[in-house]
C-alpha cells in the first residue's frame, strides 16, 4: 500500500539523493531542511513501512501555494503517485476559494506538464530562459495556475487512483 506522510528528517537524505537523480535543478538536503524550518508543505509517499515513492514541496503565501518540487522513483511512475501528491496540495484549499496553485515547468518535461493538466492546471505564460541548466541548455518554463475560475478549477478525484 502506498500512503501519503509528511516528509520529516529521516527521509530527506534519500529524497535529495533521488532529486539528485532526476532533477536538473536539485534541491540539496539543506534546501529540504530550510523549508522545513520554514513551516512548508513538505510530504512523501511512501510504499509498505517507508520505501520511498515520491515527495513534494510547496509553500503557501497568502492566497497563493506555489508547487517548489516534486519528483516520483522511476519504479513508482505511472500508477498516480505523482498524481495524488498534487492532488493533497490541491486538497489543502477546500473551503477555500480564493486560493490558487502556481508552479514553472520545464517547456520540454511532456510528462509533468500532461499531469498537471490532467489535475485542471492550465497554462498562463511563459517565463523565458528560466531555466539556465537542462538537457537542451537554457529553457523557457511555463507558468501553470490551477484556481476556480480558470481551466475546470475542480478536483476530479475519479481521476486520480493508485495501482
Ligand atoms: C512527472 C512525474 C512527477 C510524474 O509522476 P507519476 O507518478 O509517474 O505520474 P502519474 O502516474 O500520477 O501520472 C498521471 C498522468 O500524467 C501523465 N504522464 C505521467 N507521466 C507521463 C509520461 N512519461 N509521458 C506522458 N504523460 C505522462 C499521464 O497523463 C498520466 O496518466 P496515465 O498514466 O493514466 O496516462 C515523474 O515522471 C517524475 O518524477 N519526473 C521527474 C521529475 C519531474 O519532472 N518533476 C516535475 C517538475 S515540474
Amino acid at each position: 500500500m502506498i500512503r501519503l506522510l509528511p516528509m520529516d528528517r529521516s527521509l530527506v537524505d534519500e529524497v535529495a539523493a533521488l532529486e539528485q537523480e532526476i532533477s536538473h535543478s536539485p534541491w540539496s538536503v539543506d534546501m529540504f531542511l530550510e523549508e522545513m524550518r520554514l513551516g512548508g508543505w513538505l510530504k512523501v509517499m511512501v510504499s509498505g513501512e517507508r520505501t520511498l515513492a515520491g515527495y513534494a514541496v510547496a509553500r503557501s503565501l497568502f492566497d497563493e501555494w506555489h508547487l517548489l518540487t516534486l519528483g516520483v522513483v522511476p519504479e513508482f511512475r505511472r500508477r498516480g503517485v505523482g498524481s495524488a501528491l498534487v492532488a493533497s496540495l490541491l486538497q489543502e484549499r477546500v473551503g477555500k476559494p480564493e486560493q490558487r496553485v502556481v508552479l514553472e515547468v520545464r517547456s520540454s518535461n511532456v510528462a509533468a506538464r500532461a499531469l498537471y493538466q490532467r489535475l485542471g492546471f492550465v497554462s498562463v505564460g511563459v517565463r523565458r530562459g528560466y531555466y539556465r541548466l537542462g538537457p537542451v541548455g537554457p529553457e523557457d518554463a511555463l507558468v501553470m495556475i490551477h484556481s476556480e475560475g480558470v481551466g475546470n478549477g475542480k478536483l476530479d478525484m475519479e481521476k486520480i487512483f493508485l495501482a
